[in-house]
């Protein structure tokens, strides 16, 4: 299978739509995935990657990162990489330091070291990197100008002061669109595990030739988002409370933005990706460029589930949160001819449709308890 696709994490949420999207442009697709109990709590393969496994369509390894006969075994006679496996909760990360910079920053490492050092016939990397890593997104005040925010101090925060404000004159500041040009502030260990990753494979794809492109995901949001994961998104977790019939917590004041992409817009900027010799060397955005509070987002997802549930303002902040962030998208619509196409209402439905035929075990209170015990909710 000289034109074999690896896909690592694919049976996780992007990674099963994206060997979904492969598939369906005839590609031979082979995924090297650990299974996670955090992620597949049951131990079993998910029922939409173990149809493509028995019908031969998908090649399945069953391996960790962190080991390299591992990736020489899933390397073997592939084309494109797409790197997708990786430690994902950010909570999480700021306790279990070395194992995330184990399995992001060195799994990833391992694979470089071999594209690096041994036979292979990879003619394209394409890695997950986040939106993490910029921390707070752009500002501007309204007097002084645009700005690069640091992340906001314990002090503002405890007063419930939640906005960025200009570190010149003080002033409430605007959030603006992200540029890729923004200097990386990483304000957890998943962030900087992120950076490191995206780092590590742009400057090796460029020493060696082997065109790399680093997509930067905004808040990714659909079906098949781990719903019993209590360090998944926003929207997977408001959705699974409002399903067992509790009110979603909302931290700060709801009034913080994100930008919130369809899973299918995911997929999309991955397939353009691997197609598109100019995206070499590249770090993207792929977001939608437009923001959405969390109070609104919580009332899109009662609105689609048809719950009159309202949701509680806790009155607490996450350590290490952001404010603002939303992506300048102009980068990827000129190089790759991105264009996001699921606006937010119709995605939404689309992820309770999926929530609705799930049985979603509410692991946040846990989850809520654990960042608490460890003084990372305020
Ligand atoms: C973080 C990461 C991002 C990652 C995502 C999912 C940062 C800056 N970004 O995004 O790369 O993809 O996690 O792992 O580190 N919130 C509530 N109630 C909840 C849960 C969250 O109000 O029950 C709020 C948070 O305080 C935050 C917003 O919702 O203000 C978004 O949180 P989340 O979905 O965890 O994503 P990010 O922190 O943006």
């Amino acid at each position: 299978m000289a034109s074999t696709i690896l896909v690592t994490g694919g049976a996780g949420f992007i990674g099963s739509h994206l060997v979904d999207g492969l598939l369906e442009r005839g590609e031979a697709v082979r995924v090297l995935d650990i299974l996670d109990p955090q992620v597949h709590p049951s131990g079993s393969l998910p029922s939409y990657i173990q149809g493509h496994v028995d019908t031969g369509r998908v090649e399945l390894h069953v391996g960790d990162v962190r080991d390299r006969p591992t990736w020489r075994k899933a390397l073997d006679g592939v084309r494109v990489v797409v790197h997708l496996a990786a430690a994902v909760g950010v909570g999480q990360s700021m306790y279990e330091v070395a194992r995330y910079v184990e399995i992001n920053t060195q799994g990833t490492a391992i694979l470089l070291d071999i594209l690096a050092n041994e036979a292979h016939r990879v003619e394209k990397l394409i890695v997950a990197s986040s939106m993490s890593i910029y921390g707070e997104g752009s500002s501007t005040c309204p007097e002084c100008g645009p700005f690069v925010p640091e992340i906001r101090e314990e002090k503002q925060l405890q007063k419930g002061d939640y906005e960025v404000h200009c570190p010149s004159c003080g002033s409430l500041a605007n959030p603006a669109p992200t540029p890729e040009t923004k200097p990386p502030v990483p304000t957890s260990v998943y962030a900087v595990s992120k950076r490191d990753q995206e780092e590590l494979c742009l400057t090796i794809g460029r020493a060696y030739d082997i065109p790399t492109v680093a997509l930067r995901y905004f808040n990714v949001y659909g079906p098949r988002q781990a719903l019993t994961n209590p360090y998944a998104g926003v929207a997977a977790i408001f959705s699974s409370r409002l399903l067992n019939n509790n009110s979603p917590l909302i931290f700060e004041d709801g009034d913080q933005t994100r930008d919130f992409i369809h899973i299918s817009d995911i997929v999309q900027a991955n397939l353009l990706a691997m197609d598109c010799s100019e995206a070499a060397g590249q770090a993207l955005n792929i977001g939608t460029g437009r923001p959405t509070s969390v109070a609104q987002l919580a009332g899109h997802i009662a609105q689609a589930l048809g719950s009159d549930i309202a949701p509680t303002v806790v009155g607490k902040y996450r350590s290490g949160d952001i404010r603002h962030c939303v992506a300048d998208i102009s980068r990827a619509r000129e190089v790759l001819g991105f264009e996001p196409r699921v606006p937010l209402a119709n995605g939404v439905s689309d992820l309770v449709d999926w929530v609705r035929q799930q049985e979603a075990e509410d692991r946040v209170d846990i989850a809520a308890r654990e960042l608490e015990q460890k003084g990372l909710t305020r």
